[in-house]
C-alpha cells in the first residue's frame, strides 16, 4: 500500500527519494510523486505522474530536481482514481507546504465541508489533500491569533490539526521556507525515521533506509516528530507531551532486499524457504531434550495449558496459515481453535472475554482490520499474542507476547516464505501446547521434533522439481480457469495455492475441500478445466483418490501432488509432482511449494508482473 521517504540532509535529495520509492514499489501502488525544495529556498517543485516509478522518471526527465530536502509517495488509489492530480505529494492552496500521506482520513468529507465553507477549493479526490489544507487552515488562523510567534508554530499546527483527524495517517510535511527540517507524524501506518549525520530519512518501511543508516526510530502512534538536520530529533504526542526517542538498531542487510541473481523476488523468497524455516526454528528447539522454548509466549503457558479455545485473526494468506493452525492445534494440543477473517471478526459484534487467548497473524504486522480486531480483543479483556514477521511492527506493539517467523523481508506481493513461516510457527505452537496439555505421547512427540527439523531439506528436494513444474505450467497457462482441491490440513494449502495462482496470473481459481467438490464445483468440470489435487498418503489417501476418480470421469485435466513412490494417483493423474514422504501434519510445509512455482511459472508465462501484480498490495494498511 502507500510508500512514503522523505528525506533531509546535505545531499541531493532526488536519487535518494527516487531510489527509496523504487524500494518501496514492492508495497503496490498505481501513481507515484515527489516534492523537492529548490536550493534557492523558495519555492517547492513538485512532480507527480499516474503508473510506475519508471513513468515518473521518464516524466521528470531533465527538470530540475536540485535540492537537499524532499518527500517522495507511491499512492495506493483509494480516495479517486490513480491519476496525476490525485498523486502526492498535495501542496496546500498556497503553495508554501507539502505533504505525503499513508492511511485514510475517515471523517475527511465534513472536514472538507468546513474547509470548503472557508473559501478553500480543493483540486483532488483525495483525503490527503482534506489533511493538507487542514494544517494549513490551523497554521493561518494560529498565525492570525499569535502575538508572539514563536518557531514552533508549524510543528504546533500539524500537532493541533491532527487531533481533528478521526482515522489512519502516516505523514511527512514540508514548509518552502525551511529547507532544514520538516515533520513526520504517524497513527495506525508505519514510519520508520532513519538518523544519519546532521541528516535525516524517513520511509513506510525501513528499505529505503537500511543502505544510508542503521540508527532508526519506529515513531509511534499519535507522536510528531521535527527533524532539523542540524539538531536532535525531536518528538511530541499530538496533545503536546515532550517524547524522548527510542533509537534501535536495525538488523536488516541491504542483501536482504535485493534480488541475489534471481530473476524476481518471487522466485528468490520460494528457493529462501528451507534458510527461513531453519531461521523461524533456531534456537527454539533444545537439540537435548527436544524441548520447545519460544520467549514471547512462556510468560503465558499456563493460561494456554488451561484454554478452553484460541481464536486466530488473519487476513490474505495468513488466515490460510490460520486455518492450517486450526488443524495442527486441534488435532496435537486438542484445543478448540477458531479462525476469523480479521474484517469480518471485528464489525460482527464477536463473543470474546478475558478467558480467551486471541492469536493474530500478520507478515506485515500492519494489517488495519487484523490490528482493529486485536483491539477488540483486548478490549474484551483477551490475552492477545502476535505471529508477525516484522520485527516492531504494529501488531508485535499491541500484543501482550508473541513469536517472530524471522523470514527476513518478504518483498514479492504474493506471499510465499512468510506463508511457510508462519506455518512452523504454528506447528512449534501446536508442539509445545501439546507437552504442555499432555496430548501427545513423548515417542510421537520426539519423532515430530524429528519431522520438523527435517524441513528444510525435504523442500530442497522439492525445489529440485522446478524445471520440471515449469514443463507443466506450459501446458496449462492458457487456461481460464483453475480448481485446487485438498482434505484435511491440505484443504488450506488448495485455498492458497488457489490464492498463489489468481494472486499473480490473473485466472480464475478456486480453492475447495476436495468432498465439497460434489455439492457445486463438480458442475464446472470439462475437458477445458485444469484440477489441482493434493493427494499425499496419510490423508484421507483413499477418500482423496475417489474425489480424483470422479473428476477424471467428467474428464477434467488433472496435476496430483502426491507422496514419491506413489503409484495408484499416478495411474489416473495426468501430471503428478512428488513430494517426498512426512508425518501428515508436515505436509502442508511441502505440498505448498509446487503450487507456488507453477503459479509463478504460470504467471511469467502469460507476461505477468509477478513481483508486482496489478491492484494488490503487500501491506494493507486501509481497511
Ligand atoms: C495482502 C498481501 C497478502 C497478505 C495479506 C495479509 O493482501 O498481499 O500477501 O497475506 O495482505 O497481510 P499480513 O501482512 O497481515 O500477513
Amino acid at each position: 500500500m502507500c510508500g512514503i521517504v522523505a528525506y533531509v540532509g546535505s545531499r541531493r535529495a532526488y536519487p535518494i527519494l527516487i531510489k527509496g520509492l523504487q524500494r518501496l514499489e514492492y508495497r503496490g501502488y498505481d501513481s507515484a510523486g515527489i516534492a523537492l525544495i529548490t536550493d534557492d529556498n523558495n519555492s517547492i517543485v513538485t512532480y507527480k505522474q499516474a503508473g510506475k516509478v519508471s513513468d515518473l522518471l521518464e516524466f521528470i526527465g531533465d527538470n530540475d530536481t536540485n535540492g537537499s530536502i524532499g518527500i517522495g509517495h507511491t499512492r495506493w488509489a483509494t480516495h479517486g482514481p490513480p491519476n496525476q492530480i490525485n498523486s502526492h505529494p498535495h501542496s496546500s492552496s498556497d503553495g508554501s507546504f507539502s505533504l505525503i500521506h499513508n492511511g485514510i482520513i475517515e471523517n475527511y468529507s465534513s472536514l472538507k465541508k468546513v474547509l470548503e465553507e472557508k473559501g478553500y477549493i480543493f483540486k483532488s479526490d483525495t483525503d490527503s489533500e482534506v489533511l493538507m489544507y487542514l494544517i494549513e487552515c490551523v497554521y493561518k488562523t494560529q498565525l492570525k491569533e499569535s502575538k508572539d510567534i514563536c518557531g514552533d508554530l508549524f510543528y504546533d499546527s500539524i500537532r493541533i490539526a491532527l487531533n481533528e483527524v478521526v482515522g489512519a495517517y502516516a505523514i511527512v510535511v514540508i514548509d518552502k521556507n525551511n529547507s532544514e527540517e520538516f515533520y513526520a507524524a504517524r497513527k495506525g501506518s508505519p514510519l520508520v525515521i532513519g538518523i544519519g549525520n546532521n541528516e535525516f530519512f524517513v520511509a513506510s518501511d525501513a528499505s529505503p533506509i537500511i543502505e544510508y543508516t542503521d540508527k532508526v526510530i519506529y515513531l509511534k502512534d499519535e507522536e510528531v516528530a521535527r527533524l532539523n538536520k542540524n539538531q536532535e530529533v525531536e518528538i511530541k504526542t499530538i496533545d503536546n507531551k515532550k517524547k524522548s526517542a527510542d533509537i534501535q538498531k536495525l538488523e536488516q542487510s541491504i542483501e536482504s532486499i535485493e534480488k541475489g541473481g534471481y530473476d524476481h523476488f518471487m522466485l528468490k523468497e520460494i528457493f529462501e524457504q528451507p534458510k527461513s524455516i531453519i531461521d523461524t526454528l533456531r534456537g527454539r528447539i533444545n537439540p537435548k531434550t527436544n524441548d520447545i522454548v519460544l520467549g514471547g509466549v512462556k510468560d503465558y503457558e499456563s493460561k494456554i495449558s488451561t484454554a478452553d479455545r484460541l481464536i486466530i485473526i488473519a487476513c490474505g494468506t495468513s488466515w490460510h496459515a490460520g486455518l492450517i493452525g486450526e488443524y495442527l492445534i486441534e488435532d496435537l494440543a486438542r484445543i478448540n481453535v477458531e479462525v476469523e477473517y480479521a474484517s469480518e471478526f471485528r464489525y460482527k459484534n464477536p463473543i470474546v472475554t478475558n478467558k480467551d487467548i486471541v492469536i493474530a497473524i500478520s507478515q506485515s504486522g500492519e494489517t488495519a482490520d487484523t490490528l482493529a480486531a486485536l483491539e477488540i480483543a483486548k478490549e474484551n479483556g483477551a490475552l492477545t499474542l502476535g505471529i508477525c514477521n516484522v520485527v516492531g511492527s504494529s501488531i508485535t506493539r499491541t500484543t501482550s507476547g508473541g513469536t517472530y517467523t524471522h523470514a527476513g523481508p518478504e518483498i514479492g506481493v504474493a506471499s510465499t516464505k512468510a506463508f511457510t513461516t508462519q506455518v512452523t510457527v504454528l506447528l512449534l505452537f501446536a508442539l509445545r501446547f501439546s507437552q504442555l496439555r499432555k496430548t501427545v505421547d513423548r515417542e510421537n512427540y520426539d519423532f515430530l521434533i524429528n519431522e520438523l527439523n527435517a524441513v528444510p531439506e525435504r523442500i530442497n528436494q522439492v525445489l529440485n522439481l522446478n524445471d520440471s513444474i515449469e514443463k507443466i505450467a506450459l501446458k496449462f497457462k492458457d487456461a481460464s480457469n483453475f480448481l485446487y482441491l485438498g482434505r484435511g490440513v491440505n484443504f488450506p494449502i488448495a485455498l492458497e495455492g488457489a490464492l498463489k495462482l489468481k494472486e499473480i496470473s490473473y485466472i480464475h481459481a478456486e480453492g475447495y475441500p476436495a468432498a465439497e467438490m460434489k455439492h457445486g464445483p463438480i458442475a464446472l468440470i470439462d475437458e477445458e478445466m485444469p484440477i489441482v489435487v493434493i493427494a499425499t498418503r496419510k490423508d484421507n489417501y483413499e477418500k482423496v483418490v475417489s474425489n480424483i476418480q470422479e473428476v477424471k470421469a467428467r474428464g477434467g485435466r488433472l496435476i496430483a501432488i502426491v507422496t514419491e513412490g506413489d503409484t495408484e494417483v499416478k495411474s489416473i493423474a495426468d501430471h503428478c509432482i512428488e513430494i517426498p514422504k512426512c508425518f501428515r501434519e508436515i505436509t502442508p510445509l511441502l505440498s505448498i511449494i509446487p503450487l507456488q512455482l507453477l503459479s509463478y511459472h504460470i504467471a511469467l508465462m502469460r507476461g505477468c508482473n509477478v513481483d508486482q501484480p496489478r491492484n494488490l498490495a503487500k501491506s494493507v494498511t486501509v481497511e
